[in-house]
């Protein structure tokens, strides 16, 4: 038996939770974590107290982010875990795959077109390997889609209309804390879109040739809210009695989780978890329109929306022989407060509850529709977590006939459009994806 793979994580925030749980607890016989890295230690501790209790383990070591090399020699690491912020992937993917190591690196890849080249360079040069991980492809219902596409059902597509709604709670957050930056985050249409991009490349087995958007703020920032007559305004939430009853405020003290890795963490590094939506300094967008074209010729409509009452995405496929619609719910409807006092005075309408989490649709040109059945799991991301980490830390030797696991192409393509409408918002001019890097 081949003995476990050495696996150190850096970044600690919330998303490394799942990878250490993972191999703190189902993947042991594959996996054996070795090290944390961060640069606030108090997070770092944070975990490690919370690992004892849950799992009873002792300490994992950790280092500070300027000690990630003597990380790598000293603990032997053979991959390491990229769960940092995005702007900083880059930085340790390079590092970790010049000293040997592979790479499974969170997604967005990177957050522009420059570190996006070092990226593909580092990987060329050391023969390592970089697995970028896009859970959306594993959840079932998304790879039903895969499967019937595949399948010719539709024949071949020729377009693709796909909206995807974040409803005040999830959209919210972004605008909270470092995402709200571009610098840090890309944006939405790289941060966010790196997911929705992906499924499409990955739907169609097309890659993006030309991308034109539009993209602006026009609902969260202090701006936005003046211009809708807001006149009381906060910085962040904690310690502050505006924030009381705002349904779009965090409330990192009235969650032991947050408190802990979050406000007794920011001591260290600064890390405002909790800043009001309506503050300045937002230089994201939260409403993006974007068209592409595909090298399979294929286009696609796309718009993104970060301060909807609920929560899904729609996408509509047009094909040679019939159309594929497809529509999930994430989170039907956010409510305001405890008695949802903000239901307008509608004559003749009444309240619906949403039930249906998935919705498969295949329209054939001259036949009746037919609804497929859809799976959903529990679990993260509709049941894609779970079967994400099976592939990374238990990976099969059977080929996945629906191409899942993600290389460090298939992230840079997932990111490339969102750069490029990036840069198409800022000249108001189609941007050509092959000008920006070389794969
Ligand atoms: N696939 C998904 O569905 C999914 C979901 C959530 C987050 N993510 C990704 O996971 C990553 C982390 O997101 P999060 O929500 O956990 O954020 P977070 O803010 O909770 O955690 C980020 C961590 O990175 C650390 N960090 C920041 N700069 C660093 C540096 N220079 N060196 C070392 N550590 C540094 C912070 O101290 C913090 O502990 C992001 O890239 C995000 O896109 C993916």
């Amino acid at each position: 038996m081949q003995s476990p793979k050495r696996y150190a994580i850096v970044g600690l925030g919330s998303r490394s939770q799942m990878f250490s749980s993972a191999l703190l607890k189902d993947y042991t016989e594959q996996g054996e974590l070795v090290a944390f890295c961060d640069l606030n230690q108090t997070r770092m501790n944070y975990y490690n107290a919370r690992y004892k209790e849950r799992f009873g383990i002792a300490d994992i070591p950790t280092f500070k982010s300027d000690e990630f090399d003597c990380m790598i020699s000293q603990q032997r690491v053979d991959t390491v875990i990229v769960t940092t912020i995005d702007r900083t992937h880059h930085h340790y993917i390079i590092r970790a795959l010049e000293m040997g190591c592979d790479v499974i690196s969170e997604k967005p890849m990177t957050t522009d077109a420059e570190k996006c080249q070092q990226i593909l360079d580092a990987v060329k040069r050391t023969g390592r390997k970089l697995t970028v991980t896009f859970n959306y492809r594993y959840s079932p219902r998304n790879s039903k889609v895969k499967e019937l596409l595949q399948s010719g059902v539709i024949g071949e597509v020729i377009s693709v209309h796909f909206e995807w709604l974040l409803d005040t709670v999830h959209g919210a957050d972004y605008f909270r804390r470092w995402h709200r930056d571009k610098a840090n985050s890309g944006g939405l249409m790289v941060h966010k879109s790196t997911h929705h991009f992906d499924l499409v490349n990955w739907w169609l087995d097309s890659t993006p040739q030309t991308v034109f958007g539009m993209g602006s703020l026009r609902f969260y920032g202090r701006e936005n809210a003046e211009k809708r007559g807001v006149t009381e305004f906060y910085e962040r939430a904690h310690g502050n009695p505006n924030a009381e009853g705002d349904p779009f405020a965090l409330h990192l003290d009235k969650n032991e989780g947050l408190k802990k890795m979050y406000l007794e963490a920011e001591h260290e590094d600064g890390y405002i978890r909790d800043r009001s939506v309506f503050s300045d300094g937002i230089s994201i967008e939260d409403d993006m329109s974007v068209l592409v074209r595909y090298n399979s010729g294929a286009t696609m409509t796309y718009h993104l929306t970060a301060y909807s009452p609920w929560e899904g995405y729609r996408v509509a496929f047009n094909g040679t022989k019939g159309r594929l619609e497809y529509e999930v719910t994430e989170n039907p409807y956010v409510s305001g407060s405890d008695k949802d006092t903000n239901r307008p005075d509608i004559r003749d309408a009444k309240e619906v509850d949403v039930h249906e989490p998935a919705r498969i649709l295949i329209r054939p040109l001259h036949s009746k529709p037919l609804q497929i059945e859809v799976t959903s799991d529990e679990g993260g991301h509709g049941g894609g977590d779970q079967r994400l980490l099976d592939d990374i830390f238990k990976p099969s030797d059977e080929v996945d006939p629906l191409g899942r696991a993600a290389d460090h192409t298939s992230g840079a393509m997932s990111i490339l459009t969102g750069i490029a409408a990036n840069q198409s918002f800022a000249t108001g001019m189609p941007v050509k994806v092959a000008d920006l890097v070389q794969i």
